[in-house]
């Protein structure tokens, strides 16, 4: 019984891994090239993948005799569901410890975006600030403006509900749902779905003309929820106030014209980034593998 864990995890989850008893092998730190992942995967009964790996019917063709794959994520999207379907592979993920890690998060950008943090501090570093002004780095005032969140899971309704501490309206928006009045009434909108085939590119230069003038964007879900090409256009010329990304369309590459505007706040994929979440992430796709290999 061969487990393969495509990355180091935090040692707990290793722990619990090694108490099974089953033969582990643990990846490298860093993201493992596709060569050595489809090498180390061979034979392997049971994968515990993290989202920079895409495990594909390629992967899965490795090990013939794989029973579950365990993905140390919310998402889903490094794994082809449905050709695990078809082979009888069951899969899992590791929502809910994550979520109020990354509603906090979130609005963790949300106030850096909007009252200008990272403006601020760069001013400061590089000698020029001029002293106090009346006009200087104006920002949005959160009280009383409009809070968009695409995406009612778990996250989004745990950032909606930290909205009213603010005293913000919250408009939400759930598939089905008039995207377009959602989108023309927030000062802020804020993404929280999933990433499918139907919600990339869910944001495209069309949906994005429809934002306020003057909005502002957060995404701390996916990043090709978002057509950068088209943000970076909506941002260079002054559509949008600015933007707040923790998640990429071709991660870890963060498109040209994002990386030129100076109203964007980028942080690298670290909305669940703090030891406990990390570390409950990682025990409990342990878990769900052990228990799926266990299991009936
Ligand atoms: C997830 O779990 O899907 C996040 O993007 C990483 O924490």
């Amino acid at each position: 019984m061969r487990i393969h864990v495509t990355r180091k995890l935090p040692e707990k989850a290793l722990q619990t891994l090694y108490a099974s008893g089953w033969d582990i092998f643990v990846g490298p730190e860093e993201i493992p090239n596709r060569q050595r992942l489809l090498w180390g995967v061979g034979g392997a009964v049971g994968i515990l993948s993290l989202l920079t790996e895409r495990i594909d019917a390629e992967v899965m063709d490795r090990c013939p005799e794989l029973r579950c794959i365990s993905n140390c994520a919310a998402g889903l999207d490094n794994i082809d569901v449905d050709e695990a379907q078809r082979r009888g592979i069951r899969v899992c993920n590791t929502p809910g410890v994550l979520t109020e890690t990354c509603a906090d998060f979130t609005w963790a950008l949300i106030l850096g975006l909007t009252r200008r943090l990272l403006e601020g501090d760069r001013m400061l570093r590089a000698g020029a600030y001029p002293g106090w002004g009346p006009m200087m780095l104006l920002g949005l005032d959160l009280h009383g403006a409009t809070l968009g969140v695409l995406g009612m899971g778990q996250i989004g309704q745990a950032v909606a509900r930290r909205a009213s501490a603010f005293g913000m309206r919250v408009l939400s928006w759930r598939r089905g749902d008039s995207l377009e009045r959602v989108l023309r009434e927030s000062d802020v909108v804020s993404l929280h779905l999933p990433l499918t085939s139907d919600t990339r590119h869910l944001l495209n230069a069309e949906r994005l003309s429809w934002m306020k003038p003057g909005a502002y964007l957060i995404n701390t879900s996916r990043g090709p929820l978002v057509d950068e090409a088209a943000l970076g256009e909506a941002l260079n010329g002054g559509r949008l106030a600015g933007a707040a990304l923790d998640v990429f369309e071709r991660e870890p590459e963060v498109h040209p014209s994002i990386l030129e505007s100076p109203r964007v706040l980028l942080t690298p994929h670290i909305a669940s980034a703090t030891e406990a979440t990390r570390e409950r992430m990682a025990l409990l796709a342990a878990q769900n593998l052990i228990s799926n290999l266990c299991g009936p």
